[in-house]
């Protein structure tokens, strides 16, 4: 796999490249989200988005795999979601605006975007689960002509729990575009359904048989949805997921990804239901 923001001459894709935080925002009481940009801006100019994440590395203590929520049309900046989990995802929401982290990416396989196109669309994100989603959630609002109906679902436990809150309001505005909560705790903030994603499905009103669909949740509430999507008549091919799981070099390199004969950072992170199935059981 080539990775394409190394610019010319740099063959080295073990070589990251700098970049420097220019805001920080807390989107939970243990996710942050950074903005940050190559310290080479040119690079910017290079960067090819081909990708569903980076590898992200807090000098001097280690490098972590972290997905892409941005579309396409960011161009002279980047933004990560990051919740803390342990030692490297700790140095990074210790970092202040101006610190540096390297980045290598973007590495492995994105969403089918372009198989998404005259269907109708839903797009189911649990927790940080929404910043993988967010990608193609943006880039489907930037071009809004080319979908049908368009079902965004944020869940999480409680209403502060989730992330880019401004962003889940500001894209329910949009016409032809439903944006639901369903939470384990009800809130005043906005209208939420308090139970499970799964109870909402029957009265969306999609076509079932055009949809395309994208959860990102846990692997055990991935299949109970996508069970139900199913049922509505949604084949297993049109719903897709992004997997997590450990990784190391993220170009199908070291190994450490391997689950079954796949490797996540080259055939994955993104799947869809079908292949999903394919995998050993914990996914
Ligand atoms: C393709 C991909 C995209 C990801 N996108 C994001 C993202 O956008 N935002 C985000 O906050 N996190 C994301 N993650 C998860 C993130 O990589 C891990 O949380 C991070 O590696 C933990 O590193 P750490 O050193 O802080 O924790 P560690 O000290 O390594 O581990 C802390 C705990 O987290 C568990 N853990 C570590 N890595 C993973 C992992 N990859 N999957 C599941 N559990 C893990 C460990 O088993 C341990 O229990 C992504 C992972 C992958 C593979
Ligand atoms: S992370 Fe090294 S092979 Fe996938």
């Amino acid at each position: 796999m080539e990775n394409h923001n190394h610019g010319e001459g740099c063959e080295n894709v073990y070589l990251p490249q700098i970049a420097v935080i220019t805001d920080i925002i807390e989107e939970t009481k243990k996710i942050k989200r950074f903005i940050l940009h190559y310290e080479d801006k040119s690079l910017h100019d290079k960067f090819v988005f081909d990708g569903q994440f980076f590898e992200i590395t807090a000098f001097g203590v280690g490098e972590i795999a972290i997905s892409i929520p941005f579309s396409p049309s960011l161009k002279d900046s980047f933004e990560f979601v990051i919740k803390k989990a342990g030692k490297v995802t700790e140095a990074i929401h210790n970092m202040k605006v101006g610190d540096k982290v390297g980045l290598r990416g973007p590495f492995g396989k994105g969403f089918p975007y372009e198989e998404f196109k005259k269907k109708d669309v839903i797009i189911v994100g649990s927790g940080v689960g929404l910043a993988p989603v967010r990608t193609m959630i943006v880039r489907i609002l930037e071009n809004r002509e080319d979908f049908g109906k368009v079902v965004v679902i944020g869940s999480a436990m409680t209403y502060e729990d989730l992330i880019y809150k401004d962003d889940l309001i500001s894209w329910n505005k949009v016409e032809d575009v439903r944006v639901l909560y369903a939470l384990s705790n009800p809130t005043d903030r906005v209208e939420a359904h308090v139970g499970y994603i799964n109870d909402l499905l029957p009265d969306l009103g999609l076509n079932w048989e055009n949809t395309a669909a994208i959860i990102c949740a846990s692997p055990r509430r991935i299949k109970a949805v996508a069970k139900d999507l199913l049922k509505l008549g949604m084949k297993g091919t049109d719903i897709y997921t992004s997997l997590e799981t450990h990784m190391r070099c993220g170009i199908g390199k070291c190994g450490h990804c391997k689950v079954g004969s796949k490797y996540m950072c080259v055939d994955g992170p993104v799947f869809n239901y079908n292949e999903m199935l394919e995998l050993p059981p914990e996914f």
